[in-house]
Parts: structure tokens; sequence; C-alpha cells
């Protein structure tokens, strides 16, 4: 039978609206808590079973396969929690990034990072070798984009470093980003047809401005100009996890200001990340909408691992805290884990 051409763009077309109009919270955030334990009992009870497990279901997803590098775009199905349905380039081809250079923002060479992430067809991006690339300005994502670092060793670092602003779809994985500074006062493109003005940015290692489901997944973070992942500005459907964040003041901001209510939409996965030396506070700072902070390690916060404003709903489950530092009795502990102007809690804690 002859295929019609259209039946291709119905194809296509059902595939992609989707996640396109899904970017309003899901009704019952209650649904997904259970479903992000369901999938850590399912990987702790393979303990047995598979000699890679590690009760991680995110990386017991993918790292069992020995193959992975075959089949990187698997890991696109690994996530969970609100950012799940994140699939990013998984339905694209691989791009390969060989140069590390960004020295136009407007007019990028084939081969580098800012070349690969604003064009508009899905992409998995991954890196020919080794490399630290010093943005010249902040990096724009257009949608369905994935930057795989897996099997090399990448750093963003020095320069302007990721924004996730008003697009949906993109996995940020196995980066290392640190030192990230200010940029803006100039043309910056973003998609293969647009370029604009940019006004100066905050200096965030990856800041998500009205994007929806994104997934950010073991990326080392450190050192940024202002926060390290912050999500503003109606952002949602995000996971952000297995992230290792060290030497930094404000970690993560989750809604910006207690008057921007567009943020009850809001809905965050906070899950096995380590919090670790040299960090302050807002590990996350939240506002307005659903935070599940799960399964994470904090060993380190200067005033406060955990704070909110604007009627937040924290659900702090499976948290370790434990600070070495000398300086944090116990008792200072708890009164410093907590930072809270008006949240709702939903908090099991094992101090
Ligand atoms: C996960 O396991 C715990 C401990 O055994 C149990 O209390 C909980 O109900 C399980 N949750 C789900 C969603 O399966």
């Amino acid at each position: 039978m002859p295929i019609h051409p259209l039946s291709f763009l119905f194809l296509f077309t059902s595939l992609l609206i989707p996640s396109l109009i899904s970017s309003s919270p899901v009704q019952d955030p209650e649904l997904v808590v259970e479903d992000v334990h369901r999938a850590i009992n399912a990987s702790r009870r393979n303990l047995g079973f598979l000699s890679c497990g590690t009760g991680n279901p995110i990386d017991d997803c993918w790292r069992c396969d020995l193959n992975w590098e075959k089949n990187r775009q698997r890991l696109a199905d690994c996530a969970i929690g609100f950012g799940k349905n994140a699939i990013g380039g998984r339905d694209g081809k691989i791009y390969v990034v060989t140069d590390s250079s960004d020295n136009d923002a407007v007019n990028p060479k084939p081969g580098t990072l800012r070349h690969a992430v604003i064009q508009d067809e899905p992409l998995w991006i991954i890196f020919a070798r080794d490399m630290t690339i010093r943005l010249k300005e902040e990096l724009i994502m257009n949608s369905f984009k994935t930057i795989d670092g897996r099997g090399a060793s990448v750093h963003i670092a020095g320069g302007p470093c990721i924004t996730i602003q008003y697009v949906t779809n993109i996995i940020i994985h196995g980066l290392n980003i640190h030192d990230c500074k200010q940029g803006g006062n100039a043309m910056v493109r973003d998609s293969p047809k647009h370029y604009g003005w940019r006004t100066i940015s905050d200096g965030d290692g990856v800041s998500i401005f009205g994007g929806s489901h994104v997934w950010v997944d073991h990326n080392s973070l450190s050192n940024c100009n202002d926060g390290l992942v912050d999500a503003i500005h109606g952002s949602t459907a995000i996971t952000i996890s297995n992230n290792y964040m060290t030497h930094h003041d404000k970690v993560m901001l989750l809604g910006h200001s207690d008057s921007y209510t567009q943020d009850k939409n809001m809905q965050v996965t906070i899950a096995f990340n380590h919090f670790g030396e040299g960090l302050v506070q807002r590990m996350p700072r939240c506002r307005h909408g659903y935070f599940h902070v799960v399964n994470n390690d904090y060993t380190h916060w200067e005033m406060y691992a955990i704070g909110g404003s604007a009627n937040p709903t924290i659900n702090s489950q499976g948290n370790r805290f434990t600070a070495p530092d000398a300086r944090f009795s116990k008792e200072v502990k708890k009164i410093n884990l907590i930072h809270s102007k008006m949240w709702k809690v939903l908090f099991s804690v094992h101090l």
C-alpha cells in the first residue's frame, strides 16, 4: 500500500503535540510522587539479580546496558518524577561536537555546541573528545535537544552557561558546569532563522525560564555567578537528579518572586543529588508550586538547606542530612535545615 505523505505529517504531529501542549501542571502531583517511589522500589528489588544495580532507578536504567554508547538515546526513557516525559533529542539524529570554540554567537560554526543547540530539528548532541567550552554568550537552547557528555570530559566553564527559555524537551546530562559568568548586551542566535538582543544575564549554571519538560541529570555544578540551577517564570515538568553541587552560595532557586503567581504551575522533582562542600543556601528555595525533594544527600550547608515562601508544597522524603562541620551541632542543624515563611510541609526527615 502506498503511504501517503500526509500520514507522515500526522505521525509527526501526533508525536510532537502531546509534549508541546502538556506544559500545564499535572492534576494530581501525588501520583507522580508515588510513581517515583515505585521506580525506586523496583530498582531496589532488582539489586540481588543485577550485578550492576545500585538501587538508583535512573542509573540502573542505562548503566546496566554494556552497549549504552550504541544506544545513547535510550537514556531519554530513564527519567523519574515531573520531568520524566522530557524526551530531549531522543527521536532525532546524533550531532557530534568537534569544535570547542564559540567565537560568534550570531553565526556559530558547524561542529560547535552552539550550532547544535539552536537547530530546529531534534538532536542528540555528543562530544568527539574531552573539551572545555568557554561560551562567549549564554547558550540559548532550542526545543528537543539532549546534551550528552557521557564518554568525554566536557566542561562548560569560564563564560556564560546554559539558558532554557520558553522551550521544551531538554535533557542536560553528564557535563561539568562551573565558573559561569554573566553575559549579555549582545546579539545571540536562538534558532536558524532568529537571533536577538540579550540583556545582561544572571550567570546561572542552568537557567530555566518559562521552560517545560526539562531533565538535568548527572552534572557537576559549582561556583557560578548566580544560581547553579534556577527555574523561574512558570517553568514546570522538571527533574533535577544525580547532580553533584559544590562551592556555591545560592544553589537552586525555584520561583523568583512571591507575587509571580504563575509559578503555582511549577512542579519539580529534586532527586538523588549530592549537595556537597562549600554550599550555603537554597537547596532548593521554593515558591508557589509543588516540589518533591527525595533521596538527596546533604553534607554541607552554611545557612539552610531547604527553604520556601509564598505557600509552596515541599514534599521532602528520604533525604539524608549530615553536616560534618563542627560548627553544626545537632541542634543548630535542625534550625538551619529549614528556612520557612509559610509553606505546607510534608516532611519526613532523618536527622
Ligand atoms: C515502596 O516501598 C516502601 C517500603 O517497602 C513501601 O512502604 C511503599 O508503599 C512502596 N511504594 C510504592 C509506591 O510501591
